[in-house]
């Protein structure tokens, strides 16, 4: 089955091992198998803060990131929002097939809400997943590689994409969310690893960087280490990162450390981490900045090539 894959990051800040591990090593694996469309979300930026911030930087950080994890550019079309007029339009036809309610019932939109720090919300916030249906459809994306939290938005496109064909003829497919398998991995403090609250490890960290973050990642206090991830989560997802950066079983790294504590534990996931992001710091460190931009530029062109066709496509079906 030949698919069209298309999945995106918001340009918030650089990505770290949880993006590695929970999409970024299947986007690799994927560009060899479907056309993969990986979109630089820069419009969704702006849905629960008031400016953009170093938006360019950020864009930047993110281009050298998906290079230095192996998305080839001669397989992938990494594009961005800004540059693709008719996606954006897209939004207007979109929004009339769904009704306020579905909008304001939509449970991510909720939570972000929950844990946005604007003191207003914006009408993009509500309005968002269905800009999220224009990304997936204007390339007509029948794949969209997505974590959990990201389901109700690809429930909101497949309601779009049938509304759509069943009012004015099928123009297009309906998309199939597919969610990561890989094991969620937690920050370094036990929370949810994200980049805000300081316990993530960067692509970009560099070896020193590394280290430190993982002698302040919290344990507990049994010495003696177990593979628990019930009862012992902290010491559980260091098991974890560890295994998922050797190829090797957790149980396996813990027995093996046992009773060497927490220190052997921490030195043994430093090393395991910087030997695993060795050859992505590597590819990082040969890719510049105006190449990385030139490669957006010409996936901006395919896109919005696709995006020009799809629009019109619309407009025809709708009788305008
Ligand atoms: N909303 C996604 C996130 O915050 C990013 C995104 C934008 C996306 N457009 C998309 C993901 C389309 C999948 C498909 O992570």
């Amino acid at each position: 089955m030949n698919h069209t894959v298309l999945t995106g990051d918001r340009p918030t800040g650089p990505l770290h091992l949880g993006h590695y591990f929970g999409t970024l090593a299947n986007r690799v694996r994927l560009q060899d198998l479907h056309q993969v469309f990986v979109l630089v979300a820069d419009y969704q930026v702006i849905i629960d803060r008031d400016l953009p911030g170093g938006i360019q930087a950020n864009i930047d950080d993110l281009l050298l990131d998906y290079l230095a994890v192996g998305l080839d550019p001669r397989k992938v079309t990494i594009f961005q929002h800004s540059a693709i007029p008719e996606l954006n339009q897209l939004l207007l036809p979109f929004l009339s097939l769904v009704s306020v309610a579905e909008l304001q019932r939509n449970p991510t939109v909720k939570d972000e809400i929950a844990h946005s720090s604007q003191a207003a919300v914006s009408g993009l916030m509500f309005t968002y997943p269905v800009h999220q249906a224009a990304d997936i459809l204007f390339c007509k994306g029948t794949l969209v590689p997505v974590g959990k939290d990201q389901l109700p938005h690809v429930e909101v496109t497949r309601l779009v994409a049938r509304r759509f064909n069943e009012r004015y003829g099928t123009v297009f497919p309906v998309p199939e969310a597919m969610m990561g398998d890989a094991p969620l991995l937690s920050g370094l403090d036990g929370g949810k690893m994200s980049k805000s609250r300081g316990n993530a490890i960067a692509l970009k960290a560099s070896e020193d960087e590394t280290a430190a973050l993982i002698r302040a990642a919290r344990t507990d206090a049994d010495r003696h280490i177990t593979y628990e991830p019930e009862s012992r989560p902290e010491v559980a997802n260091l098991l974890l990162l560890a295994g998922l950066c050797t190829g090797r079983a957790p149980e396996e790294i813990a027995e093996e450390i046992g009773d060497g504590g927490a220190a052997r534990l921490k030195g043994m996931l430093t090393e395991a981490v910087n030997e695993f992001l060795r050859p992505i710091r590597k590819r990082r460190s040969e890719v510049d900045v105006a190449e990385a931009r030139r490669v957006l530029h010409e996936g901006n062109a395919r896109a919005r090539e696709l995006a020009v066709r799809t629009l019109a496509e619309v407009r025809q079906a709708m009788g305008f």
